[in-house]
């Protein structure tokens, strides 16, 4: 994803403010820093245009998903349900706060089907993390519904889809939580980064302290502050703020540039026989990261990726080979190996991973091919791929 692909002056101008003032901590030296806050600006934009009351930037979107479970009170022994199609953060992100992942099917948004999680809820089950994928939604209303009704927590994980909606509401802000990441390879990056956002006043509070060794935050004397909770360091330091800050504000720019290009090869794609398209619960809220489309089966879609390749069509992923992307190939999870033992293992509840069996994702999966849609490309380039992909997908 592209955020890198444009980086320029301004990157290299809110870089250097902190330089100049050699403050890269993100809380106080107050007098030093010469009016510069980074990551306080950022969050305060971010939640702007997020529609949203709080942010919090940490180090990373990893850190986001620790953050927001802390917060929202998941811990040891609780169940937390996830889709097979996500990054390995999602489990790791849950065993490490001592809960239990259990896998629910997906559908065709490559993201959890709502019936799936309902199926999949039991009585230990205190959240749900939702994972927008490939820089679009989940049937993110059914799900927001669901988690209602039954009591049970809803974090969005936004990392893939940062700038992208349902129905004119942001991804991320429909949960109690919602987190992005601006890791190198995201739609805006801060080299590395996350975020969390929320509506809810005390889970803010419990993330900010959370994310900062259990600090109040009150007052002007670091040393002085109270710790309400145990916590962590998740913080983000100034100088990756300052490049986040700079990319943000060219997030609608980026994220047209990536409308038009996915529309130019949707429109012509939607010739070719044999291709359907990711179901898009709202097309218009698309950040059009990547273009997944859909082959009739399994070996044909392997082919056609193997084809795209060799044709010079680069940037298409089949995930259903991919080691960090889906469940298949999670060998490691699969044999809980860890440098030490996990609190999950110590759970009866714990599912054996290697016995988990998902054959409606796996048929979702097995026809998949994303296409990742760069900032950079000419009229011309865009007009040689379509033909490439003509050749290759149409013989
Ligand atoms: C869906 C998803 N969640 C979480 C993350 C973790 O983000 P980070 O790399 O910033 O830790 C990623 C990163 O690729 C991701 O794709």
């Amino acid at each position: 994803m592209p955020g890198f692909e444009i980086f320029g002056d301004e990157e290299r101008k809110q870089v250097q403010d902190v330089l100049d003032t050699g403050v890269l901590f993100r809380y106080g030296f107050d007098a030093v820093r010469q009016d510069h806050w980074k990551a306080k600006t950022f969050e305060r934009e971010l939640a702007e245009r997020m529609g949203v009351a709080h942010c919090h930037l940490c180090s990373s979107g990893t850190a986001a998903l620790s953050i927001a479970l802390a917060a929202c009170g998941v811990g040891a022994g609780d169940e937390v349900i996830v889709p097979p199609f996500t990054f390995v953060a999602s489990f790791e992100s849950i065993l490490t706060a001592g809960a239990v992942p259990v896998f629910a099917d997906i559908d065709e948004t490559l993201c959890l089907d709502p019936r799936a999680v309902e199926a999949g809820l039991s009585s230990r089950t205190k959240a749900v993390v939702v994972v927008h994928m490939c820089g679009a939604m989940a049937r993110i209303d059914e799900i927001q519904s669901l988690c209602d009704r039954k009591g049970v927590v809803l974090i969005e994980d936004a990392c893939q889809s940062v700038g992208a909606s349902f129905n004119g509401k942001a991804l991320g802000t429909f949960g109690r939580m919602g987190c992005y990441s601006f890791d190198p390879v995201k739609t805006i990056t801060c080299g590395e980064g996350g975020a969390v956002v929320t509506n809810d006043d005390q889970r803010y509070e419990l993330a900010h302290a959370f994310a900062d060794h259990g600090h109040d935050h009150i007052g002007s004397d670091r040393g002085a502050e109270q710790h309400p909770i145990i916590g962590y360091n998740y913080r983000i330091s100034e100088l990756n703020a300052a490049v986040g800050l700079a990319q943000l504000r060219k997030l609608d720019t980026i994220l047209a540039m990536q409308r038009e290009h996915k529309s130019a090869l949707k429109t012509a794609m939607g010739s070719f026989p044999n291709i359907s398209f990711r179901c898009l619960p709202d097309e218009a809220g698309d950040s059009a990261t990547f273009l997944s489309f859909m082959l009739p089966d399994e070996k044909s879609a392997r082919q056609a990726a193997r084809d795209l390749n060799g044709a010079g069509v680069d940037g298409c992923f089949y995930w259903y080979d991919n080691n960090w992307h889906y469940l298949k190939k999670w060998h490691h999870l699969k044999q809980m190996k860890s440098a030490a033992k996990l609190p999950a293992q110590l759970f009866d509840h714990c599912p054996d991973y290697s016995r988990v069996e998902l054959p409606r994702s796996d048929a979702v999966m097995a026809r998949t091919i994303s296409m990742q849609i760069k900032l950079g490309w000419t009229a011309e380039q865009i007009e040689q791929r379509i033909s490439r992909m003509k050749e290759v997908l149409t013989r």
